[in-house]
């Protein structure tokens, strides 16, 4: 049984699905296909299915040269059908691990996953998790689900954990590019696992079960929280004290060792930094431990949106303007630069808290040129001079490359640049930094 699938594997005729085809199962499905692997993508948006039977890619990092030449080629197709999930040897699972509104794991969609793979299950598969979750998931949600059908796991079934760590919008490291962590139940699903991703991935690392591999994720996601946090607080400090803390940090970055420079901004935002930390305290708190400084870190971030409304109503203030019936334009929607993903955008509390106030709200976004909040569908307007005159206050607060920020410095009467994307033009009086 496992030579078998290992031959497969290696001479590229196993059948590889992926659930789930979003800014994770895409760029995935498409590596293996590019390998030489036939690949199918199970997806519930039928939208996204009939994309890549058109050969078109909804996702920025993935071309749709690339997925037209892979789908008319038959290496990658698409389906809802859960069906021949029975026909795969391989089934990777990258479904959204979002948090529920008490502010909990909701873990509904890999079960849903699952439960799939189960109604479908047969001998010999390997079942890899990708989707970000709190240790022990693989362990306590699929294995379950699976092991209950006589068939034994690292003999029958291959089982095993390994976290995505794409970026999304780095041009740098794409998925074959970034080591990818594996481990498995037993230590053959762990071999097995590796096996897979050494097909398209440099290096690939093993650790001892899936708890090690989920927990690795939620470390590089939680360290990142947690110094944002800690830059963020800083930055509120630098103000009282009339320190800058963009210059502070240009500074501490020269130092070759012990530092490493991360940037305070308006927020957290996407599918990972605002939930994967509490994923981990979420665990932690029922192993009877508070993971303190992780809570606060959350708590610390999370303010900074409301910062920067108080940022908004104080620059207007000093020009005698009320935030109520103000032209403001925000620059960028999406949570970070050069992508088109505005999930748990800390633009969406800002602006919501904006138009609260009575502002007068518009945007501009060169990725996003629909935007709803609290219920009001906006467009982005063209970046013009007069749209920006017009403008009380213009606020960045995504730096997206393609955007003329010269103009905007030339054109507006006020600036808040939650991102120094505006460094260049120090000095300026108009323009009032984080
Ligand atoms: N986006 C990132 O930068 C990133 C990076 C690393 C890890 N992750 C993790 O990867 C996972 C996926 O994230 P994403 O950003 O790709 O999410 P996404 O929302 O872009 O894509 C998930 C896809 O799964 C589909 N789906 C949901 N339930 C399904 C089901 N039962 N069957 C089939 N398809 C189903 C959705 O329709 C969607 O297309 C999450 O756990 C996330 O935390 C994301």
């Amino acid at each position: 049984m496992l030579n078998e699938l290992k031959s497969k594997i290696k001479d590229k005729t196993a059948n590889i699905g992926i659930i789930g085809l979003g800014y994770v199962g895409l760029p995935l499905a498409v590596e293996f296909a590019k390998a030489g692997f036939t690949v199918t993508g199970f997806d519930t948006e039928e939208a996204k299915i009939s994309h890549i039977k058109k050969g078109e890619s909804y996702i920025p990092d993935v071309s749709s040269k690339d997925v037209k030449g892979l789908a008319s080629s038959g290496k990658l197709q698409a389906t809802s059908d859960k069906k021949s999930l029975n026909k795969m040897d391989v089934i990777i699972i990258c479904v959204p691990t979002p948090l529920r509104k008490t502010k909990e794991p909701d873990i509904s969609f890999i079960l849903a996953a699952a439960e799939d793979i189960n109604a479908n299950l047969r001998k010999g598969q390997l079942i890899v998790l990708e989707s970000t979750t709190y240790p022990g998931t693989t362990e306590e949600v699929i294995l379950p689900k699976l092991g209950g059908n006589g068939l034994k796991v690292g003999k029958d079934l291959y089982i095993a954990f390994s976290p995505e760590r794409v970026d999304p919008g780095n041009a740098k490291y794409k998925t074959k590019d970034i080591p990818k962590i594996v481990g498995g139940i037993t230590d053959i699903c762990t071999e097995l696992a590796r096996f897979l991703y050494s097909q398209i991935i440099k290096e690939v690392i093993t650790v001892s079960n899936t708890r090690a591999a989920e927990m690795v994720k939620l470390l590089e996601n939680t360290f990142r929280a947690v110094n944002i946090a800690l830059i963020n607080e800083l930055a509120l400090a630098c103000n009282k004290m009339d320190l800058d803390i963009w210059e502070i940090i240009d500074a501490a970055k020269t130092k070759p060792f012990g530092f490493m420079p991360f940037f305070p901004g308006p927020g957290l935002g996407g599918h990972c930094l605002p939930c994967d930390p509490i994923y981990l305290s979420w665990k932690a708190r029922n192993h009877g431990f508070e993971a303190r400084l992780i809570e606060l870190a959350a708590e610390i971030n999370s303010r900074m949106p409301h910062y920067i409304v108080d940022k908004i109503i104080d620059a207007l203030n000093e020009q005698k303007k009320a935030l109520k019936g103000s032209k403001v334009l925000v620059i960028g929607v999406t949570y970070k630069k050069d992508i088109n993903d505005t999930r748990e955008s800390p633009a969406l509390t800002i602006m919501d808290s904006l138009l609260e106030k009575e502002a007068k709200l518009q945007y501009h976004d060169p990725l996003v040129s629909d935007f709803q909040v609290d219920g009001l569908k906006l467009k982005s307007i063209d970046l013009t001079k007069e749209n920006i005159g017009s403008s009380d206050c213009v606020v960045i607060l995504t730096d997206h490359s393609n955007v003329d920020y010269k103009l905007i410095v030339d054109s507006a009467n006020l600036i808040i640049d939650t991102r120094n994307v505006l460094k260049e033009f120090k000095g300026n009086s108009k323009i009032v930094k984080l």
